[in-house]
C-alpha cells in the first residue's frame, strides 16, 4: 500500500488514453493524455511545479516571497497549489473573460486575483504584473511566457511518460499553445527521437501564430496575441486554426462517445489530431493532450448552448 503525502507527487504521470474511436475509418491511432487528472486540474500543474522548483534552486524564490504571475487561470491554480503547499503566496492577473470556475479556484487556494479588462490581451497581463511585483517587493515572477523550464518539463517528463506508455514514438502530435511550453517541448522531444515525425501546432482561429491579424475566440488557454519565447515555431510543420464552433463539436462528441469531458482546447486539440490521424492514415499513431475539464467552464454560454444543440 501507499499513501500519498503530498498533492505534488501526483502531478504529472497521467492515463494515456486510446481515443481512436472518435477518428472513423481510414485513420491512425490517436492517443491522448489524460491532463486534467492532474491534481490541480490541468496540464500546467507540471510548468508550476518545474518553475517553482527550478527558482528555490536558483536562489531566486526563497521562504516568505510572493509568487506573482500573468495567467489564463490554469498556470494560476497550478502555482497556487504547490505554492500553498511550500509556504508562498500567490498573486496574479486573469483577463477577465477567463471563467469564473478558474477565477475561484485561484482564490479559494488564496490567491490574490485581480482581474484584467477584458479588452486588454496577455501582454497587458504581464506588464502589470511586473509593475505590481517591482511595487510590492519580494516578489518572484515565474515568467511562464519566457521561462525555460516551461517547456523543458514538457521535453523531460511528458515526452518520456509517453514513451514509456506506448512502448514506442508516435508519428506525430497536434499540440495546442498558448505559452508553447507543451507543444514546443514535446516537438522537441519528438524529433530528437523520430525525425520524420509531423509536429502540429494548434491554435485558435483569431490567434495570431500564423501572421492572421487578432480576433477574438471563446476557447481558453491556447491561442495568443503575441508569439511568446517559450514557443519555438520553427519545430512546426503546421499551424492549425479551429474554429470555436469545431472545438466545441469535438467536445460534445468526446463526452457522448468516449464519456469524457473536457474543457474548449482539448477540443481543438482532438480536431487538429483527428486530421493528422487521417493525413497519416493506418499504421501510425498520433498523441495529443487534453488540457483540462468541462467542469471549469460550466458557466460559459458555449456549454450550456452545447446541452440545447
Ligand atoms: C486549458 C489549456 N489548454 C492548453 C493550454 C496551453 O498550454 P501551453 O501553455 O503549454 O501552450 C493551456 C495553458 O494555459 C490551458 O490552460
Amino acid at each position: 500500500m501507499h499513501v500519498t503525502k503530498s498533492l505534488i507527487e501526483l502531478i504529472g504521470k497521467t492515463p494515456l488514453l486510446d481515443c481512436t474511436p472518435l477518428t472513423g475509418r481510414g485513420s491512425a491511432r490517436l492517443v491522448a493524455k489524460l491532463e486534467l487528472v492532474n491534481p490541480g486540474g490541468s496540464i500546467k500543474d507540471r510548468p508550476a511545479l518545474s518553475m517553482i522548483e527550478a527558482a528555490e534552486e536558483a536562489g531566486f524564490l526563497r521562504p516568505g516571497m510572493t509568487i506573482v504571475e500573468p495567467t489564463a487561470g490554469n498556470t494560476g491554480i497550478g502555482l497556487a497549489l504547490v505554492g500553498n503547499l511550500k509556504g508562498y503566496k500567490t498573486a496574479f492577473f486573469v483577463p477577465a473573460r477567463m471563467s469564473q470556475e478558474k477565477i475561484t479556484c485561484m482564490q479559494l487556494l488564496g490567491a490574490e486575483v485581480h482581474l484584467v479588462d477584458k479588452d486588454l490581451g496577455m501582454q497587458d497581463c504581464i506588464k502589470l504584473a511586473q509593475d505590481f511585483a517591482e511595487k510590492t517587493g519580494n516578489c518572484y515572477m515565474p515568467q511562464q511566457f519566457e521561462n525555460t523550464a516551461n517547456p523543458d518539463q514538457a521535453e523531460d517528463f511528458l515526452g518520456p511518460e509517453v514513451h514509456e506508455q506506448l512502448g514506442y514514438y508516435p508519428d506525430g502530435i497536434a499540440i495546442g499553445s498558448g505559452t508553447g511550453g507543451t507543444f514546443t517541448g514535446l516537438a522537441r522531444w519528438l524529433r530528437k527521437n523520430h525525425a520524420s515525425a509531423k509536429c502540429w501546432c494548434v491554435q485558435p482561429v483569431g490567434s495570431v501564430f500564423d501572421g492572421d491579424k487578432k480576433g477574438s475566440y471563446q476557447v481558453e488557454g491556447i491561442g495568443n496575441s503575441f508569439v511568446p519565447p517559450t514557443l519555438d515555431l520553427s519545430l512546426a510543420d503546421r499551424i492549425v486554426s479551429v474554429a470555436d464552433t469545431q472545438s466545441f463539436k469535438r467536445v460534445k462528441q468526446a463526452a457522448s462517445e468516449l464519456g469524457l469531458l473536457l474543457g474548449g482546447s482539448s477540443g481543438a486539440n482532438l480536431d487538429a489530431a483527428i486530421e493528422l490521424c487521417h493525413e497519416l492514415g493506418p499504421g501510425k499513431t498520433v498523441l495529443t493532450v487534453l488540457p483540462d475539464g468541462l467542469e471549469r467552464y460550466l458557466s460559459k454560454p458555449w456549454v450550456q448552448k452545447l446541452i440545447k444543440e
